[in-house]
C-alpha cells in the first residue's frame, strides 16, 4: 500500500505546532506498520536546508511549471547538530518564487498571512495529484492523505484531475478546525477551479472560498485527531460554522487519537536533562527541577509544587484564566513557569501577571526545544487549559515526565486525562486533574485538588507512577489509519 503523506511541517526542521511532530512521527509508524509512505511538503528554505537529495527532480505537467524534489529526511535526533537520516524518503514541492522566502510558512515576519496564500497551498494540493496520477514514473501512491487546510485542495484535485479514471481516494485529518484557509470568491476563478463548485455543497463558506471545507467535501474520509473532538467538531459550538457540513459527512468521520515519540520524549534517556528518572527512581526529577529553578530565577524549594505550560499563546490555549488565580496558586507554595510565543495581548498580561511574583513566577517567550524538554521534566504539574484542543500534545509529554496534566475537558485533554476524583485514586485510574467549566473559578478548584493531592503523598506517588506507566505511543494510531486505508483501497482488514 502506497500513500503519499501531504503537510506543510516537520519536525525538526520546520514546526509551528503539533502538526510538525506528527508529521515526523506518524509517516514513520506507518511504515512499520507496513505501509510505504512518502511525504509531499512545499520546499521551504528551513525545510530544504535539512534534507538530503536522493535522485533527479521530477517534473509537474504544467506548462513552465514547479518540479519536485527527491530527497530524504534526517530522524529527529534531540541533540544539535546530531542528525541521523531516517531514510523517510520526501517529495518537496520546489517553488522558489511562492515558498523561498524570509518569514514563516503562512505569514510574514509582521505575523501578516502572505497574500497569496491560495496560490501557495492550491499548488500543494495540485502537485499531490498530479504525483497521484504518475508525474513520478518511479512511484505512484494508492492513496493521498492530506493534513489540515493547507493541503485541503488535494481530493478535489484527485477528482479534477482523474480524467475519466477512477479517481485515486483520499484521508483528509483536521488537525484544528479553527484555521480554515479562507479566501476572497474571487481566487476560485484565479486558481482556475470550476465556479460550479462555489456553492454552499461544495467549496463556499459564507461568500468565501475554504480550503478547509474542500477537504471536508471531498475526501473519501475524514479523520480528527481525537475520537472527542470528532464529536465536538458536529456542534454548532465546536464546529467553527462547518458543523453542519461535517454532520453531513458524519458516516466518514472519525478520531483517531495521535500518539507520542517515546524516542524523544523518555525522562530515562533524554539527552537534554541534567538528570535521567523513571517510575522507579524518581530523584533525578529533582535534580532537573532544581537546575531549572536556578535557571528561571525561581527559589530553591524542592517542595514548591510546580505548575508549567509549554505552549503558543493564542485564545485557544487558555492560559487567560492563569492570572486571575495566581495570588492564591503563589500563596499556598506554588511556583508558575510559562514557555510561549504568540500573541502580544497575551504575552503582555501573563508578563504583567507573573512579573507580580518575583522567584516564585517565570515567563520565558520564543520557541526552545531544549527548555521545553527541561521544563515539562521538572514540572509537578503541566497547565494545559485550553478552550478547545483537537488532541494536544503537552499533556502526553507531560504524562510520560510524571508532571500531571491539569486539563480543561475537551477535545483530545478529555480523551487522555482521568481526574483524581477519589474512585478514580482508588481504582488506579487517576492520572491528573480535570475541570469542566471553563472559567477561572473551575480552573482555581482543580489548582486546589492538586495541592490536596500532593499532601497526600502516597496517593500523590501512585498516581505519578500510573501517569508514567501509560502508552500513547504510535503504534495502534498507525495501525488505525492503515485499516482505514485498507477499507478504502478494499483491502481486506
Ligand atoms: P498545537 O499544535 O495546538 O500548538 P500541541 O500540544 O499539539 O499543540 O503541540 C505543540 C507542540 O509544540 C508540542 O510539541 C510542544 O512541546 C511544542 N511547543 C509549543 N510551544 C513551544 C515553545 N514555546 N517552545 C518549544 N516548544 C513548544
Ligand atoms: C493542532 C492542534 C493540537 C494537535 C496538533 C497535532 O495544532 O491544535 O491539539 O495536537 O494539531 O495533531
Amino acid at each position: 500500500m502506497k500513500i503519499l503523506y501531504v503537510c506543510t511541517e516537520l519536525y525538526p526542521l520546520l514546526k509551528t505546532g503539533g502538526l510538525a511532530d506528527v508529521g515526523a512521527a506518524l509517516p514513520a509508524a506507518l511504515q512499520a506498520a507496513g505501509c510505504h509512505v512518502r511525504l509531499l511538503l512545499p520546499a521551504f528554505a528551513a525545510i530544504a536546508a535539512g534534507v538530503r537529495a536522493d535522485g533527479p527532480a521530477v517534473p509537474l505537467p504544467a506548462a513552465g511549471g514547479p518540479q519536485v524534489l527527491r530527497t530524504l529526511q534526517p530522524a529527529p535526533r534531540l541533540i544539535p547538530g546530531h542528525v541521523i537520516e531516517s531514510g523517510q524518503p520526501v517529495y518537496l514541492l520546489d517553488a522558489p518564487a511562492l515558498y523561498q522566502r524570509e518569514g514563516g510558512p503562512y505569514q510574514d515576519a509582521a505575523g501578516q498571512d502572505w497574500s497569496d496564500n491560495a496560490a501557495r497551498f492550491a499548488l500543494l494540493g495540485w502537485a499531490a495529484a498530479a504525483l497521484a496520477y504518475g508525474a513520478d514514473p518511479h512511484w505512484q501512491p494508492d492513496l493521498v492523505h492530506a493534513h489540515d487546510w493547507h493541503a485541503g485542495l488535494a481530493p478535489l484535485y484527485l477528482k479534477l484531475q482523474a480524467n475519466g479514471r477512477p479517481a485515486k481516494p483520499s484521508v483528509f485529518t483536521v488537525h484544528n478546525l479553527a484555521f480554515q484557509g479562507l479566501f476572497p470568491a474571487s481566487s476560485c476563478a484565479e486558481l482556475g477551479l470550476p465556479q460550479s463548485l462555489f456553492t454552499i455543497d461544495g467549496l463556499e463558506y459564507h461568500g468565501l472560498l475554504s480550503f478547509m471545507k474542500a477537504g471536508l467535501q471531498f475526501a473519501d474520509t475524514i479523520t480528527t485527531v481525537s475520537p472527542r473532538y470528532a464529536q465536538e467538531i458536529t456542534t454548532s459550538e465546536q464546529g467553527c460554522g462547518l458543523d453542519g457540513a461535517l454532520r453531513s459527512r458524519s458516516e466518514h468521520l472519525s478520531g483517531i487519537l495521535n500518539g507520542v515519540d517515546y524516542e524523544l520524549w523518555n525522562p530515562a534517556t533524554d539527552p537534554l536533562l541534567n538528570a535521567h528518572f523513571d517510575g522507579k527512581r524518581m530523584t533525578g526529577k529533582a535534580r532537573v527541577k532544581r537546575a531549572l529553578q536556578r535557571l528561571l530565577g525561581l527559589e530553591e524549594r524542592p517542595d514548591a509544587l510546580l505548575f508549567a505550560a509549554v505552549t503558543r499563546l493564542t485564545e485557544q490555549k487558555g492560559l487567560h484564566l492563569l492570572p486571575p488565580i495566581l495570588p492564591e496558586l503563589v500563596e499556598r507554595g506554588g511556583q508558575v513557569v510559562i514557555l510561549g510565543s504568540g500573541d502580544d495581548a497575551i504575552e503582555t498580561a501573563l508578563r504583567d501577571a507573573l512579573e507580580r511574583h518575583p522567584g516564585q513566577a517565570a515567563l520565558r517567550i520564543g520557541y526552545d526545544e531544549a527548555l521545553a524538554h527541561r521544563i515539562i521534566a521538572a514540572a509537578d504539574v503541566v497547565l494545559v487549559p485550553s478552550r478547545f484542543e483537537p488532541c494536544g500534545l503537552t499533556q502526553l509529554y507531560g504524562l510520560r515526565y510524571g508532571a500531571l496534566p491539569l486539563v480543561h475537558a475537551v477535545g483530545g485533554l478529555a480523551d487522555t486525562v482521568t481526574d483524581c476524583s477519589l474512585e478514580a485514586i482508588d481504582d488506579g485510574s487517576a492520572s491528573g486533574f480535570v475541570f469542566h467549566e471553563f472559567s477561572s473559578d473551575a480552573l482555581r478548584g482543580a489548582v486546589r485538588r492538586a495541592f490536596a493531592l500532593r499532601r497526600r503523598s502516597a496517593d500523590w506517588n501512585a498516581v505519578q507512577r500510573h501517569a508514567m506507566h501509560q502508552r500513547f505511543d504510535w503504534q495502534e494510531p498507525a495501525h488505525a489509519y492503515r485499516a482505514l486505508y485498507q477499507r478504502l483501497l478494499s483491502i481486506p482488514v
